[in-house]
């Protein structure tokens, strides 16, 4: 399950039903996929093969045909990090600048962890993401992600256009570290 750290007040919220509401607010989509449909040499697994990932696909087709059909994705693949991906720190790098998208961001965890960090009305928040948590950054919505100290994580992608799906930078003197 998610939770949220409030980064001004260093606030956390780890309640189910506070989290959602709070990520409702912001317009956070924010569902859950059951892991039990996972094989289990999937889920600690961070270096998969393309067979391993249409497997994964194959297994939650269901769960991203119904996202799709809500909210007009159209295509969708599978993410693996870890420390055997090449150039893991350079990634990290790219991916740590506050950023936005022309659109909403869709993660659906099913291994590791990671973060979202993500500028709501009263400052940035942190969205620490567990296996089975779902999760669409919206549109235009400065944020960024990261990896917690296990630096491992498989999620599953959803886009209207990955070919439109493009970081674009987003200066903010009110963001600190
Ligand atoms: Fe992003």
């Amino acid at each position: 399950m998610a939770n949220i750290r409030i980064r001004n007040t260093n606030e956390r919220l780890t309640k189910e039903q506070e989290v959602k509401s709070f990520l409702d607010k912001h317009d956070v989509l924010y569902e859950h996929w059951d892991m039990n449909k996972l094989p289990i040499s999937l889920h600690n697994h961070f270096l998969l093969s393309n067979e391993e990932k249409e497997e994964i696909l194959r297994i939650f087709d269901d769960e991203i045909r119904s996202l799709a059909n809500r909210r007009s994705y159209k295509e969708w693949d599978v993410i693996a990090l870890s420390d055997a991906t090449p150039n893991l720190d350079e990634l990290l790098k790219k991916f740590e600048k506050v950023h936005v998208h022309t659109e909403d961001e869709v993660r659906a965890i099913t291994a590791g962890n990671g973060i979202f960090t993500i500028k709501g009305e009263a400052g940035y928040f942190d969205v620490e993401l567990s296996p089975g948590d779902v999760i669409s950054v919206p549109v235009n919505t400065p944020h960024f992600f990261t990896l917690v100290e296990n630096r491992q994580v498989v999620a599953v992608r959803l886009f209207i256009d990955s070919s439109g799906w493009v970081a674009h930078p987003y200066e903010d003197p009110d963001f600190k570290r």
